[in-house]
């Protein structure tokens, strides 16, 4: 009987066997020794992003992290306080590593569930891998294939060589493909192949060597190019490249209501009030929403919906600092906010002093990189006519990095 039929099932929710228990040799000079998995990134070692990955792809149903054996207890500590920190459920197990790559591999796999039909195997050494990776390769398994890689065309030509480099032959470049992880498998295959071929004298440098010596297809889908491995100091950099992003909140209240008007957290005396769920604050709502905008985490209707009794009459402060910690969490540091009340009445302009520092206070922004203005309709419009106020907000950040 074909074993390829009977074990092509549900691949819904393949578990990830994160391999974070080599030793980073070719790094210890740039790192003091330190594995390169367990640099700072974000706030966390640098494997982690696997893991917030895995979480953010919505398809992966638990992650065995594999640890070196000496420092196991201790980041096993640490990770589950991460997830614990970071309020992730995903499943986590925990293995010992082994000497060689592929030990480390075959420690992970004895600990994924056997209810698990699938399995993707990544190295933590590459954070930058996409969702969209793992959606196409969890669409290859669908389908039906055994072994799936991501595979990027050579840009090099490639010689192959002897010992004292002699080039012996030059492979045709269009038939090569470097490959990368997360590779996925069928995960009894992938363990069977493990079990027979994982030798001490066969040492690979990938799984799907083992499933193409065990006689399974391996198929390649497209690869990443920002999905690099970190090997060398020069690798490092790509742990500082930052991203510029921006977003932009807009939003209004109408005169009248019960509440007082409050301008960014800053009672201002008024004959105005304000008609509204919460407290009504139209300026912080359209930062806000211009935060959300920023780390594309939708709006303040969503997060916060006004038909939820919680947030009946809640300070906007308190729900600002929720959105600064998404926004932190997203791994997105704010760097600049401009904003803009516009109302009829009453005047600001005796008040935006007092509102730009409490701003600036609230976001953590040097007060050069926060700006508030106010202006009228000119009499025109919802405004003019004394109905409402409105505000916009702009802001700008840097995405990744330390
Ligand atoms: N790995 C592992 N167990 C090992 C060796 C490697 O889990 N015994 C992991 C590494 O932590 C890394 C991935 O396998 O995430 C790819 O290996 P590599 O880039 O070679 O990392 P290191 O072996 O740590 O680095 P080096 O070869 O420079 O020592
Ligand atoms: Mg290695």
């Amino acid at each position: 009987m074909d074993t390829r039929q009977e074990t092509v099932q549900n691949v819904e929710a393949p578990w990830l066997v994160l391999l974070a228990a080599g030793k980073g040799t070719r790094l210890a000079a740039q790192t003091r020794g330190l594995p390169k998995q367990f640099l700072t990134y974000r706030e966390r070692p640098l494997y982690w992003q696997s893991v917030r990955t895995s979480v953010a792809s919505e398809t992966i149903a638990g992650v065995v992290l594999v640890f070196p054996k000496d420092v196991f207890e201790e980041n096993r500590e640490l990770a589950l306080g991460f997830a614990q920190g970071d309020g992730i459920n995903l499943p986590l197990l925990f293995a010992r590593g082994g000497a060689r790559r592929q030990d480390s591999v075959l420690a992970g796999l004895e600990l994924v569930p056997k209810s698990a039909t699938h399995v993707l195997v990544h190295d933590a050494a590459r954070p930058f891998f996409s969702t969209n990776l793992v959606h196409a390769l969890c669409e290859k398994l669908r389908e039906g294939a055994i072994a799936v890689i991501p595979g990027l065309a050579v840009k090099d030509t490639i010689k192959q060589v002897d010992g004292c480099g002699l080039v012996l032959a030059t492979p045709d470049r269009s038939a090569l493909r470097a490959v990368q992880t997360p590779q996925g498998f069928d995960r009894r295959l992938l363990w069977e192949a493990h079990h027979a071929l994982n030798t001490q004298s066969n040492t690979v440098t990938d799984d799907a060597s083992l499933m193409e010596a065990a006689g399974h297809k391996v198929w390649i889908v497209e690869g990443e190019e920002a999905n690099l491995k970190i090997t060398t100091a020069d690798d490092l950099k790509a742990l500082e490249k930052t991203v510029p992003c921006t977003g932009f909140g807009y939003d209004v209240h109408r005169y009248g209501g019960e509440r007082p008007l409050v301008l960014g957290g800053i009672a201002i005396p008024s004959p105005y009030t304000i008609a509204a769920h919460s407290d009504g604050d139209v300026l912080l709502h359209a930062l806000m929403d211009a935060l959300l905008g920023m780390i594309g985490k939708g709006d303040i209707g969503e997060l916060f919906p006004d038909s939820d009794p919680a947030f009946d009459g809640a300070s906007s402060v308190e729900l600002l600092k929720t959105v600064l910690g998404l926004v932190h969490e997203a791994g997105v540091t704010l760097t600049h906010a401009d904003v803009t009340v516009i109302a009829q009445k009453p005047r600001l302009g005796a008040y935006k002093k007092s509102i730009r520092e409490h701003l600036a206070s609230l976001l953590g922004l040097d007060i050069a990189h926060v700006n508030v203005k106010a202006t009228t309709e000119e009499g025109l419009g919802f405004t003019g006519e004394l109905l409402g106020i409105k505000a916009c907000a702009v802001v700008a950040g840097l995405s990744g990095g330390k």
